[in-house]
């Protein structure tokens, strides 16, 4: 029993002691596995959404899907964010159906019957010649959803949780505190989807074993990687190698390189960074199941992860810039945003041949090797919040 409870990734040695197994093949395609996660995962944690500066005016709006779920993002007069079902509280029909748009009118009016909503969400008229069986407009009122800015970032809550935001995060949040996330505004944004499940990508996330075979440019920035490891003590001789300067042993970027673009170059315009901050040259904060953001020295990039069935899920990726950097006719923002490109296309060529190759029937589980002990902790969460052993 205490063999079994033990952590096999305590220590100072970051890699797993024993081997363990993959979550079931299954639960990767089959749809009823898919239903359950969508309950137990998707509809209770907070999930990101987007940027708050895409909602920009009074009576703006953008529409979303989790899941099964259709929401409504909604900018009202007083400017504050507001999120619910997007769905009428007559006979249940989708409110709005563009991606994006302006609200007129007294605020959103079912396309159906005509039934009209205001924007903080009370029914304000139904049209109908009857006035016996009137509905109590009170009780008419759009469903709210709990939403959340997080510098900047827009979080909805499906369970309509209010507690539990922060341990949403990965890493303390206040260690990005330097990075002004709040004003950086997109560059671009890359929106794509992928045959694989969300669990496929952020399992590839958590590890950098394939990065050798998969990412050579970024292996070639990141010499670490290049090793299959991610930090130092992912490597089970990090103490004799403990006082080696090397970026291959130490970690960060290759020697002529400050950030993440083609030239290693940064594009100028950076933030004010500790030196220990500048030195390592990429952060990760992760807020699963749906979004995580890696922060350099001059730009930072969001990714947002929605499942939008057991074997698809869409990626989307914002390329944020202080102002000044937009502004700047000399930076060619590119140089950022086409090296993390082609890093996105190498790993969602990865996640969907892996997608394909789980489908064998003998192929029950797989085996995780000692480098992936962030896949076990992702797929240890996985079990936890379906409450399975
Ligand atoms: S379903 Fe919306 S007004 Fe009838
Ligand atoms: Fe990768």
């Amino acid at each position: 029993m205490a063999l079994l409870d033990e952590d096999p990734t305590a220590g100072g040695f970051n890699g797993l002691k024993r081997l363990e197994r993959t979550l079931p093949s299954h639960w990767y395609f089959d749809a009823a596995h898919h239903a359950r996660e969508l309950e137990a995962i998707w509809y209770r944690q907070w999930v990101y959404l987007c940027r708050a500066d895409s909602i920009v005016h009074a009576r703006d709006y953008r529409t979303f899907t989790i899941g099964t779920n259709r929401i409504v993002v909604l900018r009202d007069e007083e400017g504050t964010l507001r999120a619910f079902h997007n769905t009428c509280r007559h006979r249940g029909s989708i409110l709005c159906k563009e991606t994006a748009g302006h609200l007129q009118g007294v605020g959103i009016t079912c396309p159906y019957h005509g039934w009209t909503y205001r924007l903080n969400g009370a029914l304000a008229s139904i049209p109908s010649h009857g006035r016996a069986h009137h509905l109590d407009k009170k009780e008419g009122a759009l469903y709210p959803l709990t939403i959340k800015v997080w510098r900047g970032f827009v979080y909805v809550n499906l369970a309509n949780a209010d507690a539990g935001f922060a341990d949403n995060f990965n890493a303390n949040t206040e260690q990005f505190a330097n990075w002004p996330l709040e004003d950086l505004q997109v560059g671009r944004r890359l929106t794509q989807r992928l045959a694989c499940n969300w669990k496929v990508f952020w399992e590839n996330y958590n590890e950098c074993l394939h990065c050798p075979n998969v990412h050579p440019a970024l292996s070639s920035l990141v010499p670490m990687y290049s090793r299959g490891i991610m930090e130092p003590r992912d490597d089970p001789a990090w103490e004799t190698h403990a006082s080696q300067t090397d970026a291959k042993f130490k970690g960060g970027l290759r020697t002529d390189a400050t950030t993440w673009t083609v030239d290693g170059q940064s594009l100028g315009h950076e933030f004010s960074l500790t030196k220990a901050e500048r030195d390592l040259g990429y952060h990760y904060m992760t807020s699963l199941p749906s979004h995580y953001l890696v922060l350099h020295i001059d730009h930072v990039r969001s990714t947002r992860v929605l499942a939008l069935s057991a074997e698809e899920m869409e990626l989307e990726i914002e390329w944020l810039f202080p102002k000044e950097t937009l502004a700047d006719p000399d930076i060619d923002i590119s140089k950022a945003c086409d090296f993390s490109a082609q890093v996105v296309t190498e790993d969602g060529a990865a996640c969907e041949g892996v997608q394909l190759g789980l489908h064998a029937a003998p192929h029950d589980r797989g085996y995780l090797m000692p480098e992936e002990y962030d896949v076990y902790r992702f797929q240890q969460w996985v079990k936890a919040s379906l409450g399975a052993a």
